[in-house]
Protein backbone atom coordinates (compact mmCIF):
# COMPACT_ATOMS: atom_id res chain seq x y z
CA UNK A 1 0.00 0.00 0.00
CA UNK A 2 1.18 3.59 -0.87
CA UNK A 3 2.18 5.80 1.87
CA UNK A 4 -1.29 7.19 2.98
CA UNK A 5 -0.10 10.62 3.37
CA UNK A 6 1.73 11.12 0.31
CA UNK A 7 1.75 15.35 -0.17
CA UNK A 8 -0.36 16.15 -3.43
CA UNK A 9 2.10 19.20 -4.89
CA UNK A 10 0.82 18.56 -8.56
CA UNK A 11 -2.04 20.78 -7.86
CA UNK A 12 -1.95 24.08 -9.84
CA UNK A 13 -5.48 26.02 -8.64
CA UNK A 14 -5.37 29.78 -10.04
CA UNK A 15 -3.53 31.68 -8.15
CA UNK A 16 -4.85 34.89 -7.15
CA UNK A 17 -3.27 38.29 -6.57
CA UNK A 18 -2.77 39.79 -3.36
CA UNK A 19 -6.28 38.11 -2.16
CA UNK A 20 -5.46 39.80 1.17
CA UNK A 21 -9.80 38.89 2.33
CA UNK A 22 -9.60 34.59 1.20
CA UNK A 23 -8.81 34.20 4.91
CA UNK A 24 -11.53 36.32 6.35
CA UNK A 25 -14.77 34.41 6.10
CA UNK A 26 -16.25 33.05 9.06
CA UNK A 27 -13.72 30.60 11.37
CA UNK A 28 -14.89 27.17 12.66
CA UNK A 29 -12.95 25.61 16.08
CA UNK A 30 -11.21 23.49 12.91
CA UNK A 31 -8.35 21.52 14.16
CA UNK A 32 -4.70 23.11 13.37
CA UNK A 33 -3.25 21.11 10.13
CA UNK A 34 -1.51 20.55 7.16
CA UNK A 35 -3.16 21.19 3.85
CA UNK A 36 -1.96 20.79 0.19
CA UNK A 37 -2.53 24.54 -1.58
CA UNK A 38 -1.42 25.52 -4.85
CA UNK A 39 1.18 23.19 -5.00
CA UNK A 40 2.05 24.12 -1.54
CA UNK A 41 1.57 22.05 1.92
CA UNK A 42 0.73 24.91 4.48
CA UNK A 43 -0.50 25.08 7.88
CA UNK A 44 -4.07 26.09 8.40
CA UNK A 45 -4.91 27.36 11.89
CA UNK A 46 -8.82 27.92 12.57
CA UNK A 47 -9.61 27.36 8.66
CA UNK A 48 -6.73 29.73 7.51
CA UNK A 49 -3.28 29.61 6.19
CA UNK A 50 -0.73 30.47 8.84
CA UNK A 51 2.78 31.56 8.38
CA UNK A 52 5.09 30.49 11.40
CA UNK A 53 7.49 33.78 12.16
CA UNK A 54 8.84 31.89 15.59
CA UNK A 55 11.41 31.54 17.83
CA UNK A 56 12.64 28.46 19.78
CA UNK A 57 13.30 29.86 23.52
CA UNK A 58 16.20 28.68 25.44
CA UNK A 59 15.90 25.06 26.75
CA UNK A 60 15.46 26.06 30.54
CA UNK A 61 13.88 29.32 30.16
CA UNK A 62 10.02 27.71 29.88
CA UNK A 63 10.55 26.02 33.49
CA UNK A 64 10.40 29.39 35.00
CA UNK A 65 6.96 31.23 34.74
CA UNK A 66 9.10 34.24 36.56
CA UNK A 67 12.32 34.02 34.66
CA UNK A 68 9.68 33.91 31.32
CA UNK A 69 7.89 37.58 32.04
CA UNK A 70 10.23 39.60 31.30
CA UNK A 71 10.95 37.43 27.84
CA UNK A 72 7.15 37.22 26.35
CA UNK A 73 7.13 41.32 25.62
CA UNK A 74 10.47 40.74 24.10
CA UNK A 75 9.03 38.22 21.58
CA UNK A 76 5.94 40.31 20.73
CA UNK A 77 8.52 42.96 20.04
CA UNK A 78 10.35 41.21 17.76
CA UNK A 79 6.75 40.30 15.89
CA UNK A 80 7.22 36.60 16.23
CA UNK A 81 3.52 35.03 15.89
CA UNK A 82 4.79 31.69 17.44
CA UNK A 83 6.67 30.21 20.22
CA UNK A 84 8.32 26.95 19.92
CA UNK A 85 9.08 26.08 24.30
CA UNK A 86 9.46 22.60 25.57
CA UNK A 87 6.96 20.57 27.72
CA UNK A 88 9.37 18.82 30.20
CA UNK A 89 8.12 15.74 31.23
CA UNK A 90 10.49 15.85 34.62
CA UNK A 91 7.91 18.72 35.46
CA UNK A 92 4.96 17.18 34.34
CA UNK A 93 5.22 13.57 35.73
CA UNK A 94 7.26 14.33 39.17
CA UNK A 95 5.49 11.19 40.42
CA UNK A 96 4.54 8.55 38.67
CA UNK A 97 0.98 8.75 37.39
CA UNK A 98 0.62 12.35 38.95
CA UNK A 99 0.31 14.74 36.77
CA UNK A 100 0.88 18.77 37.11
CA UNK A 101 0.31 20.20 33.68
CA UNK A 102 0.79 24.08 35.82
CA UNK A 103 3.99 24.88 33.70
CA UNK A 104 2.24 24.16 30.63
CA UNK A 105 -0.90 25.89 31.48
CA UNK A 106 1.35 28.80 32.06
CA UNK A 107 2.68 29.36 28.88
CA UNK A 108 -0.56 29.33 26.76
CA UNK A 109 -1.88 31.75 29.48
CA UNK A 110 1.04 33.93 28.50
CA UNK A 111 1.18 33.30 25.03
CA UNK A 112 -2.84 34.23 24.48
CA UNK A 113 -1.69 37.09 26.41
CA UNK A 114 0.69 37.99 23.67
CA UNK A 115 -1.80 37.48 20.48
CA UNK A 116 0.94 34.25 20.18
CA UNK A 117 0.70 30.50 19.17
CA UNK A 118 2.87 27.70 20.32
CA UNK A 119 4.70 24.64 19.45
CA UNK A 120 5.22 22.36 22.09
CA UNK A 121 8.48 20.62 22.09
CA UNK A 122 7.82 17.47 24.17
CA UNK A 123 11.00 16.90 26.10
CA UNK A 124 10.72 12.81 26.73
CA UNK A 125 12.68 10.06 26.37
CA UNK A 126 15.15 11.55 23.80
CA UNK A 127 16.87 15.42 24.26
CA UNK A 128 19.57 15.83 21.99
CA UNK A 129 20.08 11.92 21.86
CA UNK A 130 19.82 11.62 25.71
CA UNK A 131 17.50 11.17 28.48
CA UNK A 132 18.09 13.80 30.41
CA UNK A 133 14.21 15.26 30.92
CA UNK A 134 12.79 11.74 32.16
CA UNK A 135 11.49 12.12 35.73
CA UNK A 136 13.79 11.04 38.60
CA UNK A 137 11.15 7.95 39.13
CA UNK A 138 12.37 6.42 35.90
CA UNK A 139 15.96 8.11 36.24
CA UNK A 140 16.86 5.94 39.20
CA UNK A 141 15.16 2.75 37.85
CA UNK A 142 17.19 1.36 35.04
CA UNK A 143 15.97 -2.31 35.36
CA UNK A 144 12.15 -1.12 34.90
CA UNK A 145 13.65 1.34 32.36
CA UNK A 146 16.54 -0.04 30.51
CA UNK A 147 19.11 1.74 29.14
CA UNK A 148 21.21 1.39 25.82
CA UNK A 149 24.03 0.20 25.57
CA UNK A 150 27.80 0.21 24.42
CA UNK A 151 29.92 -3.18 23.04
CA UNK A 152 31.23 -3.80 26.38
CA UNK A 153 28.22 -3.79 28.41
CA UNK A 154 28.21 -0.37 29.64
CA UNK A 155 24.86 1.54 30.49
CA UNK A 156 24.52 4.95 28.21
CA UNK A 157 22.25 7.54 29.70
CA UNK A 158 19.95 7.33 27.14
CA UNK A 159 16.37 4.91 27.19
CA UNK A 160 16.69 1.84 24.93
CA UNK A 161 14.39 2.13 21.79
CA UNK A 162 14.02 -2.03 22.01
CA UNK A 163 12.53 -1.39 25.56
CA UNK A 164 8.42 -1.65 25.56
CA UNK A 165 8.41 -0.47 29.12
CA UNK A 166 10.27 3.10 27.93
CA UNK A 167 7.99 3.05 25.29
CA UNK A 168 4.88 2.67 27.18
CA UNK A 169 5.55 4.80 29.53
CA UNK A 170 6.83 7.70 27.70
CA UNK A 171 3.51 7.34 25.59
CA UNK A 172 1.52 7.24 28.82
CA UNK A 173 2.51 11.03 29.33
CA UNK A 174 2.86 12.15 25.86
CA UNK A 175 -1.24 11.46 25.82
CA UNK A 176 -1.94 12.89 29.53
CA UNK A 177 -0.17 15.80 27.53
CA UNK A 178 -2.46 15.40 24.82
CA UNK A 179 -5.31 14.90 26.70
CA UNK A 180 -4.70 18.30 28.56
CA UNK A 181 -4.48 20.03 25.59
CA UNK A 182 -7.42 18.59 24.02
CA UNK A 183 -9.19 19.97 27.40
CA UNK A 184 -7.96 23.16 27.78
CA UNK A 185 -7.30 24.50 23.89
CA UNK A 186 -9.00 22.67 21.64
CA UNK A 187 -11.22 26.04 20.83
CA UNK A 188 -8.54 28.89 21.29
CA UNK A 189 -6.25 26.38 19.68
CA UNK A 190 -3.20 28.23 21.11
CA UNK A 191 -0.97 25.20 20.20
CA UNK A 192 -0.81 24.39 16.56
CA UNK A 193 1.70 22.03 16.51
CA UNK A 194 3.80 19.68 18.91
CA UNK A 195 7.44 17.87 17.65
CA UNK A 196 7.82 14.73 19.36
CA UNK A 197 11.21 14.27 21.05
CA UNK A 198 13.57 16.38 20.09
CA UNK A 199 16.96 15.81 17.99
CA UNK A 200 16.87 12.19 18.18
CA UNK A 201 19.70 9.95 17.68
CA UNK A 202 22.35 7.72 19.21
CA UNK A 203 25.85 8.92 20.51
CA UNK A 204 28.58 8.26 21.00
CA UNK A 205 27.40 4.64 19.53
CA UNK A 206 25.90 3.75 16.14
CA UNK A 207 23.46 1.58 17.57
CA UNK A 208 22.27 0.52 20.77
CA UNK A 209 24.35 -2.71 21.85
CA UNK A 210 22.12 -3.97 24.82
CA UNK A 211 21.14 -7.39 24.30
CA UNK A 212 17.64 -6.69 23.64
CA UNK A 213 19.05 -4.17 20.29
CA UNK A 214 21.92 -6.86 19.32
CA UNK A 215 18.41 -9.86 19.38
CA UNK A 216 16.71 -7.55 17.11
CA UNK A 217 19.38 -6.74 14.81
CA UNK A 218 19.77 -10.39 14.33
CA UNK A 219 16.55 -10.67 13.63
CA UNK A 220 14.92 -10.59 10.18
CA UNK A 221 14.62 -6.78 9.27
CA UNK A 222 10.89 -6.02 9.58
CA UNK A 223 8.11 -6.63 7.42
CA UNK A 224 7.04 -3.01 7.78
CA UNK A 225 10.31 -1.66 6.69
CA UNK A 226 11.19 -3.82 3.77
CA UNK A 227 7.27 -3.28 2.76
CA UNK A 228 8.08 0.46 1.83
CA UNK A 229 11.16 -0.51 0.36
CA UNK A 230 9.69 -2.52 -2.13
CA UNK A 231 6.93 -0.22 -2.99
CA UNK A 232 9.27 2.68 -3.11
CA UNK A 233 12.47 0.95 -4.27
CA UNK A 234 12.75 3.54 -7.62
CA UNK A 235 12.35 6.30 -5.17
CA UNK A 236 14.71 5.52 -2.47
CA UNK A 237 17.71 7.60 -1.24
CA UNK A 238 20.51 6.12 -3.14
CA UNK A 239 22.92 5.02 -0.91
CA UNK A 240 19.95 2.78 1.07
CA UNK A 241 19.15 1.49 -2.07
CA UNK A 242 22.65 0.87 -2.98
CA UNK A 243 23.05 -1.24 0.11
CA UNK A 244 19.82 -2.95 -0.42
CA UNK A 245 20.66 -4.08 -3.65
CA UNK A 246 24.38 -5.14 -3.60
CA UNK A 247 22.65 -7.58 -1.18
CA UNK A 248 19.96 -8.70 -3.44
CA UNK A 249 17.05 -7.03 -2.55
CA UNK A 250 16.11 -9.38 0.24
CA UNK A 251 13.52 -9.42 2.75
CA UNK A 252 13.07 -11.71 5.61
CA UNK A 253 16.59 -11.56 6.30
CA UNK A 254 18.08 -10.28 8.85
CA UNK A 255 19.95 -6.36 9.36
CA UNK A 256 23.51 -7.06 7.92
CA UNK A 257 22.27 -10.02 5.46
CA UNK A 258 20.30 -7.14 3.91
CA UNK A 259 22.10 -4.09 3.87
CA UNK A 260 25.82 -5.40 4.77
CA UNK A 261 27.92 -5.31 8.18
CA UNK A 262 29.20 -2.04 9.13
CA UNK A 263 28.50 1.45 10.43
CA UNK A 264 25.77 2.31 7.77
CA UNK A 265 23.90 -0.34 8.56
CA UNK A 266 23.89 0.20 12.67
CA UNK A 267 23.11 3.29 11.87
CA UNK A 268 19.84 2.47 9.15
CA UNK A 269 18.99 0.13 12.76
CA UNK A 270 19.00 2.73 14.81
CA UNK A 271 17.07 4.96 12.89
CA UNK A 272 14.36 2.20 12.35
CA UNK A 273 14.66 1.36 16.22
CA UNK A 274 14.67 4.76 17.52
CA UNK A 275 11.86 6.00 14.50
CA UNK A 276 9.52 3.19 15.15
CA UNK A 277 9.63 4.33 19.08
CA UNK A 278 9.09 7.91 18.28
CA UNK A 279 6.60 7.30 15.51
CA UNK A 280 4.43 5.17 17.92
CA UNK A 281 4.96 8.09 20.57
CA UNK A 282 3.28 10.31 17.78
CA UNK A 283 1.08 7.96 16.32
CA UNK A 284 -0.66 7.79 20.26
CA UNK A 285 -0.49 11.70 20.78
CA UNK A 286 -2.48 12.05 17.34
CA UNK A 287 -5.07 9.53 18.80
CA UNK A 288 -5.71 11.38 21.52
CA UNK A 289 -5.28 14.88 19.86
CA UNK A 290 -4.50 15.49 16.16
CA UNK A 291 -2.23 18.10 16.02
CA UNK A 292 0.48 17.74 13.17
CA UNK A 293 3.82 16.51 14.61
CA UNK A 294 7.45 17.12 13.10
CA UNK A 295 10.35 15.65 14.48
CA UNK A 296 13.35 17.60 14.28
CA UNK A 297 17.18 16.57 13.27
CA UNK A 298 20.75 17.39 14.18
CA UNK A 299 22.68 17.91 11.12
CA UNK A 300 26.36 16.30 10.22
CA UNK A 301 29.74 18.00 10.04
CA UNK A 302 31.62 17.71 7.59
CA UNK A 303 33.74 14.14 8.26
CA UNK A 304 31.72 12.93 11.15
CA UNK A 305 30.70 8.98 11.40
CA UNK A 306 27.63 7.81 13.13
CA UNK A 307 27.51 8.30 16.72
CA UNK A 308 30.14 11.16 16.45
CA UNK A 309 27.07 12.86 15.27
CA UNK A 310 23.43 11.46 16.49
CA UNK A 311 23.36 8.38 14.10
CA UNK A 312 19.63 7.20 13.25
CA UNK A 313 18.27 10.92 13.69
CA UNK A 314 15.81 12.05 10.95
CA UNK A 315 18.93 12.91 8.21
CA UNK A 316 18.38 13.17 4.50
CA UNK A 317 19.84 10.03 4.20
CA UNK A 318 17.66 7.95 6.38
CA UNK A 319 14.71 9.66 4.74
CA UNK A 320 13.20 6.11 3.94
CA UNK A 321 13.61 4.39 7.05
CA UNK A 322 11.82 7.51 9.30
CA UNK A 323 9.03 7.38 6.50
CA UNK A 324 8.76 3.63 6.76
CA UNK A 325 8.83 3.54 10.47
CA UNK A 326 6.86 6.75 11.96
CA UNK A 327 4.05 7.28 9.45
CA UNK A 328 2.38 9.55 12.45
CA UNK A 329 5.14 12.38 12.19
CA UNK A 330 4.30 14.69 8.99
CA UNK A 331 7.78 16.30 8.75
CA UNK A 332 11.14 15.44 8.90
CA UNK A 333 12.79 18.97 10.08
CA UNK A 334 16.61 20.42 9.84
CA UNK A 335 17.83 22.63 12.73
CA UNK A 336 20.05 24.52 10.12
CA UNK A 337 22.80 25.89 12.66
CA UNK A 338 25.50 25.01 9.97
CA UNK A 339 26.54 28.65 7.42
CA UNK A 340 25.99 26.17 4.43
CA UNK A 341 22.15 27.20 5.27
CA UNK A 342 20.39 26.60 1.57
CA UNK A 343 22.67 23.35 0.86
CA UNK A 344 21.11 21.63 4.22
CA UNK A 345 18.00 22.92 3.34
CA UNK A 346 17.46 21.97 -0.04
CA UNK A 347 17.98 18.37 1.01
CA UNK A 348 14.98 18.00 2.90
CA UNK A 349 12.75 19.60 0.46
CA UNK A 350 11.26 16.52 -1.04
CA UNK A 351 7.80 16.18 -1.84
CA UNK A 352 6.61 13.92 0.52
CA UNK A 353 7.72 16.60 3.05
CA UNK A 354 6.00 19.44 4.46
CA UNK A 355 9.22 22.26 5.09
CA UNK A 356 9.57 23.65 8.71
CA UNK A 357 12.69 25.11 10.38
CA UNK A 358 11.87 24.74 13.92
CA UNK A 359 15.61 25.76 14.82
CA UNK A 360 17.99 27.70 13.25
CA UNK A 361 21.25 29.99 14.80
CA UNK A 362 24.90 30.90 14.99
CA UNK A 363 24.75 33.64 12.58
CA UNK A 364 23.72 37.32 13.14
CA UNK A 365 19.82 37.97 13.34
CA UNK A 366 20.59 39.68 9.67
CA UNK A 367 21.71 36.51 8.00
CA UNK A 368 19.16 34.71 9.61
CA UNK A 369 16.74 36.55 8.61
CA UNK A 370 18.02 36.62 4.74
CA UNK A 371 17.29 33.13 5.20
CA UNK A 372 14.32 33.04 6.50
CA UNK A 373 13.04 35.29 3.41
CA UNK A 374 14.79 32.13 1.51
CA UNK A 375 13.54 29.42 2.83
CA UNK A 376 9.39 31.27 2.71
CA UNK A 377 10.19 31.99 -1.22
CA UNK A 378 11.85 29.21 -2.17
CA UNK A 379 11.05 26.04 -0.20
CA UNK A 380 7.70 26.74 1.03
CA UNK A 381 8.11 26.78 4.42
CA UNK A 382 5.25 26.44 6.56
CA UNK A 383 7.67 28.27 9.33
CA UNK A 384 11.19 29.59 10.70
CA UNK A 385 12.42 29.89 13.83
CA UNK A 386 15.80 31.12 15.94
CA UNK A 387 16.71 29.50 18.63
CA UNK A 388 17.27 31.56 21.73
CA UNK A 389 15.87 34.57 20.36
CA UNK A 390 15.36 35.62 24.32
CA UNK A 391 18.81 35.95 24.42
CA UNK A 392 20.03 38.20 21.01
CA UNK A 393 21.66 41.32 21.68
CA UNK A 394 19.08 44.16 21.69
CA UNK A 395 20.56 44.94 18.56
CA UNK A 396 19.77 41.83 17.29
CA UNK A 397 16.81 41.42 18.21
CA UNK A 398 16.13 44.63 16.84
CA UNK A 399 17.03 43.19 13.80
CA UNK A 400 14.84 40.29 13.89
CA UNK A 401 11.96 42.49 14.19
CA UNK A 402 12.22 44.72 11.51
CA UNK A 403 12.54 41.57 9.13
CA UNK A 404 9.60 40.09 11.29
CA UNK A 405 7.73 42.81 10.73
CA UNK A 406 8.41 42.70 7.16
CA UNK A 407 7.34 39.16 6.71
CA UNK A 408 4.41 39.74 9.00
CA UNK A 409 3.03 42.50 6.63
CA UNK A 410 3.57 40.11 3.58
CA UNK A 411 2.25 36.84 5.14
CA UNK A 412 -0.98 37.22 3.02
CA UNK A 413 1.08 37.49 -0.25
CA UNK A 414 3.46 35.11 0.23
CA UNK A 415 1.09 32.37 1.48
CA UNK A 416 -1.31 32.86 -1.60
CA UNK A 417 1.94 32.71 -3.89
CA UNK A 418 3.91 29.89 -2.34
CA UNK A 419 4.02 26.53 -4.60
CA UNK A 420 3.28 28.70 -7.76
CA UNK A 421 4.93 30.21 -10.20
CA UNK A 422 4.78 33.95 -8.53
CA UNK A 423 7.38 33.62 -5.97
CA UNK A 424 10.68 33.69 -6.07
CA UNK A 425 13.88 34.14 -3.33
CA UNK A 426 17.60 35.41 -3.96
CA UNK A 427 20.20 34.71 -1.49
CA UNK A 428 24.15 34.15 -2.06
CA UNK A 429 25.09 30.47 -1.26
CA UNK A 430 27.60 30.20 1.84
CA UNK A 431 29.73 27.32 1.93
CA UNK A 432 30.37 25.45 5.23
CA UNK A 433 33.75 27.71 5.55
CA UNK A 434 31.35 30.34 5.46
CA UNK A 435 32.63 31.46 1.96
CA UNK A 436 29.76 33.62 0.11
CA UNK A 437 29.28 33.10 -3.49
CA UNK A 438 28.12 36.68 -4.71
CA UNK A 439 27.39 35.85 -8.15
CA UNK A 440 24.47 37.60 -9.89
CA UNK A 441 21.56 35.51 -9.82
CA UNK A 442 18.98 35.85 -12.50
CA UNK A 443 15.17 34.84 -12.08
CA UNK A 444 12.16 35.09 -14.15
CA UNK A 445 8.94 35.64 -12.64
CA UNK A 446 6.02 36.63 -16.18
CA UNK A 447 7.44 38.79 -18.89
CA UNK A 448 10.70 39.79 -17.02
CA UNK A 449 13.76 38.85 -16.22
CA UNK A 450 15.13 40.31 -12.41
CA UNK A 451 19.33 40.36 -12.34
CA UNK A 452 19.52 40.26 -8.72
CA UNK A 453 23.59 41.58 -7.80
CA UNK A 454 24.97 41.78 -4.33
CA UNK A 455 27.99 43.62 -5.60
CA UNK A 456 28.42 47.38 -5.95
CA UNK A 457 30.72 48.96 -8.72
CA UNK A 458 33.92 50.22 -7.22
CA UNK A 459 33.96 53.91 -6.82
CA UNK A 460 35.10 55.99 -10.07
CA UNK A 461 37.59 58.19 -7.53
CA UNK A 462 39.38 54.90 -6.33
CA UNK A 463 40.22 53.56 -9.92
CA UNK A 464 39.52 49.77 -8.61
CA UNK A 465 37.96 47.41 -11.54
CA UNK A 466 36.32 45.06 -9.21
CA UNK A 467 33.09 45.01 -8.00
CA UNK A 468 32.70 45.90 -4.29
CA UNK A 469 30.57 43.24 -2.55
CA UNK A 470 27.50 44.93 -0.39
CA UNK A 471 27.46 45.29 3.54
CA UNK A 472 25.71 43.02 5.72
CA UNK A 473 23.59 40.01 4.50
CA UNK A 474 21.94 39.57 1.73
CA UNK A 475 18.84 38.27 0.62
CA UNK A 476 14.67 38.74 0.00
CA UNK A 477 12.06 37.62 -2.28
CA UNK A 478 10.01 39.01 -5.59
CA UNK A 479 6.37 38.75 -5.64
CA UNK A 480 4.27 39.19 -8.89
CA UNK A 481 0.90 40.69 -7.77
CA UNK A 482 -0.01 41.67 -11.15
CA UNK A 483 1.09 41.33 -15.08
CA UNK A 484 3.54 44.30 -14.33
CA UNK A 485 3.82 44.19 -10.45
CA UNK A 486 5.84 42.96 -8.01
CA UNK A 487 6.58 43.44 -4.26
CA UNK A 488 10.00 42.80 -3.65
CA UNK A 489 11.69 42.72 0.36
CA UNK A 490 14.87 42.01 1.57
CA UNK A 491 18.11 43.42 1.67
CA UNK A 492 21.68 44.17 0.69
CA UNK A 493 20.83 43.84 -3.29
CA UNK A 494 20.43 45.60 -6.63
CA UNK A 495 18.11 44.32 -8.77
CA UNK A 496 17.88 45.07 -12.37
CA UNK A 497 15.28 44.58 -15.13
CA UNK A 498 14.91 42.77 -18.21
CA UNK A 499 12.66 41.36 -20.35
CA UNK A 500 12.01 37.51 -21.49
CA UNK A 501 11.20 38.63 -24.86
CA UNK A 502 13.12 39.37 -28.09
CA UNK A 503 11.11 41.66 -29.74
CA UNK A 504 10.22 43.99 -26.28
CA UNK A 505 13.78 44.17 -24.90
CA UNK A 506 13.41 47.35 -22.77
CA UNK A 507 12.12 46.73 -19.41
CA UNK A 508 11.34 50.05 -17.71
CA UNK A 509 10.51 51.29 -14.18
CA UNK A 510 7.07 52.79 -13.85
CA UNK A 511 7.06 53.78 -10.39
CA UNK A 512 9.12 52.79 -7.01
CA UNK A 513 7.01 52.99 -4.45
CA UNK A 514 8.79 51.97 -0.66
CA UNK A 515 6.10 51.41 1.63
CA UNK A 516 3.90 48.88 4.70
CA UNK A 517 0.93 46.86 4.88
CA UNK A 518 -1.39 48.07 7.42
CA UNK A 519 -3.83 45.53 8.01
CA UNK A 520 -3.58 43.69 4.40
CA UNK A 521 -3.53 47.49 3.04
CA UNK A 522 -0.81 48.57 1.02
CA UNK A 523 0.44 52.27 2.73
CA UNK A 524 2.74 53.91 0.27
CA UNK A 525 5.62 56.02 2.01
CA UNK A 526 8.30 57.22 -0.59
CA UNK A 527 8.50 57.33 -4.27
CA UNK A 528 11.92 56.00 -5.24
CA UNK A 529 13.23 58.02 -7.67
CA UNK A 530 16.64 59.50 -9.45
CA UNK A 531 19.36 58.76 -6.90
CA UNK A 532 17.44 56.54 -4.82
CA UNK A 533 16.73 54.12 -8.14
CA UNK A 534 20.47 55.19 -10.06
CA UNK A 535 18.06 57.50 -12.44
CA UNK A 536 15.79 54.66 -13.49
CA UNK A 537 18.48 52.41 -13.83
CA UNK A 538 17.79 49.67 -10.90
CA UNK A 539 16.01 48.64 -7.57
CA UNK A 540 18.52 49.37 -4.68
CA UNK A 541 17.45 47.16 -1.94
CA UNK A 542 19.70 48.85 0.68
CA UNK A 543 22.22 47.06 3.10
CA UNK A 544 21.81 46.77 7.01
CA UNK A 545 17.74 46.71 6.60
CA UNK A 546 14.91 44.79 5.57
CA UNK A 547 12.63 47.02 2.95
CA UNK A 548 9.84 46.33 1.25
CA UNK A 549 8.99 47.75 -2.12
CA UNK A 550 6.66 47.85 -4.75
CA UNK A 551 7.55 47.72 -7.90
CA UNK A 552 5.72 48.80 -11.64
CA UNK A 553 7.72 47.77 -14.85
CA UNK A 554 6.85 48.66 -18.16
CA UNK A 555 7.86 47.12 -21.27
CA UNK A 556 8.75 48.08 -25.22
CA UNK A 557 10.94 47.47 -28.03
C1 LIG B 1 19.72 21.77 19.28
C2 LIG B 1 18.68 21.32 20.29
O1 LIG B 1 17.60 20.72 19.63
C3 LIG B 1 18.20 22.46 21.16
O2 LIG B 1 17.34 21.96 22.15
C4 LIG B 1 19.39 23.15 21.78
O3 LIG B 1 20.08 22.28 22.62
C5 LIG B 1 20.29 23.66 20.67
N1 LIG B 1 20.77 22.55 19.88
C6 LIG B 1 21.47 24.43 21.23
O4 LIG B 1 22.29 24.88 20.23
Amino acid sequence: MKRAKTWCLAASAAFVFANFSAGAAAVKPVMPQLRPAHGAVQLYVDGRPYLILGGELDNSSASSASFMQPIWPKLAAMHMNTVLVPAYWELIEPTEGKFDFASVDVLIVNARKHNMHLVLLWFGSWKNSMSSYVPAWVKRDPQRFPRAQTPDSKSLEILSAESASNLQTDIHAFTALMAHLRAIDSVQHTVIMVQPENEVGMIPEARDRSAAANAAFAAPVPAQLTDYLKLHKESLVPSLRDAWQSHGFKTGANWEETFGAGIATDELFNAWSEGLYTGKVAAAGKAVYPLPMYVNAALIRPGKQPGQYPSGGPLPHLFDIWRAAAPAVDMLSPDLYFPNFAQWANRYARPDNPYFIPETGRASAAEMSANAYWAFAKLNAIGFSPYSPEYLSAEEQKVLSESYDTLSQMAPLILAAQGSDKIAAFRPPVAFDGTEDLSAQSITLGHYVFDVRFKLPPPVSTGAREDVPMPGAHGGMIIQTGVDEFVVAGTGAIVIFNTTGTDDNIAGIESIWEGRYVKGTWVPQRCLNGDENNQGRQLNVPAGKFSLFRVRLYHYR
